[in-house]
């Protein structure tokens, strides 16, 4: 290798230094027969001046280059003349003045511009990945990455965690999403799933006796995709033998603790504040709360079920709840900025919004509705004073919650009452072992069915599934979940009599995953584990605009799970469909 330095490393003190550099020519100049090009590569730019009067040859082939020319130059370090100094530019003092050149390789026009200002649409960036990702930002992206990678591995190593590699040709391991399957050649008919999650393997290395495991583990889920939902993501994943809740969020903690500090150099204060899933579902209305701002949602079904008001009376008489935001200090805002709070809440299907607005008392149309004892009431609970905005969603718990937490998340962005620069972790803890599924009209995992129920919640597992709190948690950052984990079900008793809620019958759960019943019978320790999206903390780390993880991927699929790059998925041949004994026959959805 000639290079001697990096496109971002000459200063100063570099000065009459003899150099070499390598890399791509991001801008060029004609300045009246003097050419001055930006070359960069990974780790920055550096100004290189070509003149005539100091060597007429190189001044020649310097006409030549165009964006994205792949150089070598040789040249002496020299500082920039008065006024020229760029202190925007890490190598912002100084320039070299080239005396030998070589184009290494010539460049089309590119496509898109590699430029961090100037940031082509999505399918394009995509289709050009490559060049996308020559543009510092996703550099930078990717560095980051590299770096919370690193501090996990240095963290697990030091904590005695082995990184074991699992398979990815598997018998499916149920995530609640859909399988992506690959059929098997040697074995006509029978396919294999890629894994939704280590789970069931990184249970059975606890059962062998490995005690402490992690893994940089890539996951596939043919799920609809979202920005922080993509077919194929990292998770760390770790499962630790002999434990309880506690030391997974020491583990837990400590691995937060440490990235924070190596990457962003903060020094976080743990351990991380936890919440129940019932208060962060009461306060938040949802299980993922961003506790950067307050606006916390507050009940009034109490007071509202006794008012005048025919809305508020038959949510709550339909077993349904009235909830209120203290806007705290708006009410000055418009009709027509309260109209759009309503079109907000309307797309989660809350029917509307109510509003009063507190001067020397509470004013706005239902008032009439409301006795002096009630405005009082409700004045008290929400803690309104002169000036604040009461916005109210009533109907079924679900719409109303979900309306107004996200109403909430809206608004705590809209009136920047936090710092993007915050980090706020949090457990959300004791979550229920079972969600009601409308469609299946049955009780499937809140988690997934590994899950330990938590031992005094366990009488209700035959008689009322709904009220199983299960030793599962979640670990949120800045209203994103990050990850989950649980305590596991090690004992084929009560695993049963969980399955036996579900509605799975032992032949079915022999079939699935028989395997890992199997190996319980021989002496499974107690354990349990946690996944961290890897993507997504990313994505917050790198500051992301809407946590987008696609930024923090080199290579991700667009909205319709595809690579416009590669373009995969792609149409499967006759002959490679024979090779796995398999024949087209697509099936129209309805
Ligand atoms: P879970 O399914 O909750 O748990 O996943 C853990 C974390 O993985 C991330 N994640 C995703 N990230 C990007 N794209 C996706 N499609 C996607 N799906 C999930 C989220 C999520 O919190 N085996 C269990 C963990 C355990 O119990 O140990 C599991 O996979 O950040």
């Amino acid at each position: 290798m000639k290079r001697t330095h990096t496109c971002g490393e000459l200063k100063k003190k570099d000065v009459n230094k003899e150099v070499f550099l390598d890399g791509w020519v991001q801008s060029r100049r004609d300045h009246g027969g003097v050419i001055f090009i930006d070359l960069r590569d990974r780790y920055g730019l550096t100004q290189v001046v070509f003149d005539p009067s100091s060597n007429k040859e190189v001044h020649v082939v310097a006409e030549k280059i165009r964006r994205e020319f792949v150089l070598r130059v040789k040249g002496k370090v020299r500082p920039r003349k008065e006024g020229m100094i760029n202190p925007n530019m890490a190598t912002g003092e100084v320039e070299v003045i080239c005396d030998e050149l070589e184009i290494l390789n010539e460049a089309d026009v590119p496509p898109l511009e590699v430029d961090d200002r100037k940031i082509s649409n999505e399918d394009i960036r995509l289709k050009y990945r490559y060049l996308d990702l020559r543009r510092p930002s996703m550099q930078q992206n990717l560095m980051i990455r590299h770096k919370i990678a690193k501090a996990t591995r240095e963290l697990f190593d030091s904590l005695n965690f082995l990184e074991i590699e699992t398979p990815m040709l598997i018998r499916a391991t149920p995530e609640g999403a859909r399988d992506y399957i690959v059929p098997s050649r040697v074995n006509p008919g029978m396919i294999y799933s890629l894994p939704q999650s280590p789970q069931l393997y990184k249970q059975l290395l606890m059962v062998s006796g490995m005690d402490r495991y992690y893994q940089l583990a890539r996951c596939l889920r043919d799920e609809d995709l979202r920005a922080d939902r993509q077919p194929e993501f990292t998770q760390i994943d770790l499962e630790m033998s002999f434990i309880e809740q506690e030391d997974i969020f020491e583990v837990l903690d400590k691995l937060m603790h440490h990235i924070m500090k190596k990457v962003k150099g903060i020094d976080m204060k743990i351990s991380f504040p936890r919440i129940t899933y019932e208060e962060s579902m009461s306060k938040y209305g949802n299980d993922k709360p961003d506790t950067r701002f307050g606006l916390e949602l507050v009940d009034v079904s109490e007071i509202a079920k006794n008012s005048e008001f025919s809305v508020f009376q038959s949510a709550v008489s339909s077993g349904g709840c009235v909830k209120c935001v203290n806007v705290k200090g708006k009410a000055d805002f418009s009709r027509k900025k309260i109209d759009e709070l309503e079109a907000f809440v309307q797309i989660y299907k809350a029917k509307g919004l109510i509003w009063l607005k507190m001067d020397k008392e509470l004013e706005g149309s239902i008032t009439k509705f409301l006795t002096k004892e009630q405005q009082k009431g409700i004045i008290e609970k929400t803690k309104t004073e002169k000036g604040d905005l009461l916005v109210f969603v009533a109907g079924k718990k679900k719409i109303v919650n979900d309306a107004l937490g996200q109403l909430r998340n809206h608004l705590g962005k809209e009136l920047k009452l936090y710092k993007e620069e915050t980090y706020n972790f949090l457990w959300v803890v004791d979550f229920p072992l079972f969600e009601w599924n409308e469609e299946q009209e049955n009780w499937t995992p809140a988690h997934h069915m590994f899950t330990m129920p938590k031992k005094d919640s366990l009488k209700h597992l035959e008689t009322e599934p709904g009220k199983v709190i299960a030793q599962c948690y979640d670990l949120v950052l800045n209203g994103v979940e990050l990850g989950s984990g649980s305590i596991r079900c090690h004992r084929a008793d009560i695993q049963n009599r969980v399955m036996a809620a579900m509605g799975i019958k032992r032949e079915e759960a022999e079939r699935r995953f028989g395997f890992l019943l199997e190996a319980f019978k021989y002496g499974a320790p107690p354990h349990g584990g946690f996944a961290v999206g890897l993507d997504r903390l990313v994505a917050i780390l790198c500051g992301v605009p809407e946590h987008d993880i696609r930024e923090v991927m080199a290579f991700p699929k667009n909205k319709a799970a595809q690579c416009p790059m590669d373009g995969c998925p792609s149409q499967a041949a006759d002959s490679e469909l024979k090779e796995v004994h398999l024949k087209w026959n697509i099936v129209k959805k309805e």
